[in-house]
């Protein structure tokens, strides 16, 4: 069969390796693709936006299935789009999409099925915002209630802090029509767990566990990021987690989104707080996370197109989906400046160390192809992931593969998975 994936960075590239390992795949294409990604299928220069273009490419190559990676165009309404012209596309429909899509939406949902989160208010204008941030409790948390590339949550630890968030989010819009609903929300402590699943309307199945870093620096400092590397298994996300989860969160927000009558087809990924009063939803999104599905996907044992088309066929619960009894490290290479100012289109060398190395892998986040050498980008320019046995021998794979790797600006975080010596 033939597959298409929409999309661009290191999450498409980790899933166009992982369709590639499938027997019943003989091509991929993926819009617009990367450098990396070429490596396993035809990239071919259409933007994830541009649905009318993707829905003629899909039907004139006949693409039996296709794959959509990023927020944008699920929130946009592609696999509408895709649908419409009778073609078979994985990923949530636009009425389910806005489970990531809206902020506003997921905690109203979550407030009336009874699924834990922090307490929130919602507002429409400035005036309101501040005149409720004069007596909240700090520290509190704003959120732009629209897309805004993971980098539209405040926490402001004064009501200085807070009264310049709501002027930057709302009077300023910073993140454009994304910031005109903002989210309050109560500030919470705890560790945080990322959670990718299944959905096929009806049921989920649950990939497993990782934790992201998104602070741009060591040490959780500086600005977020989208995200500097990962884990898998996450030690905290304990058997009595899981089961907690199961029965408060996974399965209710999976129905609670079908009673709404937007019946979620795709991945939900829960971002969960694990505080002292038990689990909590962080924030949901319809997509897989980047650079979760770096760790996650090198270990799944599933043919990942069965997968895929039970999601789309709504016979999930026929799949036993299995992950290997190891662990696995992602460390982002990025560009020094990312994620303000940095510079692209700069050589990188060493890729070739990478090739018949088991376990080890280099998933390209912003790469191209400029005079016949791969060069830098994007901030995100490459997730060196390596499998261990646990997660310390995963961890020390990856630092060593870093190695293998340069670019002129290359930067990235020493301290991915520090979390791990505190289990
Ligand atoms: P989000 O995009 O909603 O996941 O938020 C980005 C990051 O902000 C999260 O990964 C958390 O580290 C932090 N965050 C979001 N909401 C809260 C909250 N209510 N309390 C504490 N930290 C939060
Ligand atoms: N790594 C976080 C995300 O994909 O949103």
């Amino acid at each position: 069969m033939k597959v298409l994936i929409v999309g661009s960075g290191g999450r498409e590239h980790a899933i166009a390796w992982k369709v590639a390992q499938s027997e019943r795949v003989d091509k991929i294409y993926c819009a617009p693709g990367n450098a990396g990604i070429a490596e396993y299928a035809e990239c071919v220069p259409i933007g994830a936006m541009e649905f009318d273009r993707l829905v003629a490419f899909a039907k004139e190559k006949e693409i039996d299935l296709t794959v959509i990676g990023m927020d944008d165009p699920l929130v946009g309404g592609v696999v509408d789009a895709f649908e419409a012209a009778g073609l078979r596309v994985f990923g949530p429909r636009k009425n389910a999409a806005i489970l990531e899509g809206s902020k506003a939406f997921s905690k109203d949902l979550m407030k009336k099925y009874g699924i834990p989160t922090a307490a929130y208010e919602v507002f429409h204008s400035p005036e309101t915002a501040m005149e409720y941030l004069q007596t909240a409790k700090l520290p509190i948390v704003l959120k732009a209630d629209g897309l805004a590339l993971g980098k539209g949550v405040l926490i402001c630890q004064t009501r200085e802090e807070a009264m310049d968030g709501v002027k930057s989010l709302m009077m300023d819009r910073s993140f454009g029509s994304a910031g005109d609903t903002i989210v309050v929300e109560e500030f919470m402590t705890g560790r945080e767990v990322s959670v990718l699943t299944f959905v096929d309307g009806n049921t989920y199945r649950i990939m497993a566990s990782a934790q992201d870093h998104k602070r741009a620096q060591d040490g959780d400092q500086g600005l977020n990021t989208g995200g500097m590397g990962t884990f898998s298994p996450s030690p905290f996300y304990t058997p009595e987690v899981d089961a907690f989860c199961r029965q408060y969160i996974y399965q209710p927000t999976v129905d609670a989104m079908r009673a709404e009558g937007r019946t979620f087809q795709g991945v939900i990924f829960f971002g969960l707080m694990l505080t002292e009063d038990g689990p909590k939803v962080l924030e949901y999104n319809a997509r897989f996370g980047d650079p979760e599905t770096q760790v996650v996907l090198v270990r799944m044992k599933n043919d990942i197109v069965d997968v895929f088309e039970a999601c789309v066929d709504q016979t999930l619960d026929q799949i036993d989906l299995q992950f290997e009894e190891n662990a696995a490290v992602c460390v982002v290479l990025a560009s020094d400046g990312y994620p303000l100012k940095y510079e692209k289109g700069l050589p990188i060398n060493g890729l070739e160390n990478f090739a018949d190395r088991d376990g080890y892998y280099v998933f390209h986040a912003g790469s191209r192809f400029s005079d016949g050498q791969i060069v830098t980008n994007g901030g995100r320019v490459l997730g060196v992931t390596a499998k261990g046995a646990d997660l310390k021998q995963a961890r020390a794979n990856a630092y060593a593969a870093t190695e293998w790797v340069s670019f002129a600006n290359k930067y990235m975080r020493h301290d991915i998975g520090k979390a791990i010596d505190e289990a």
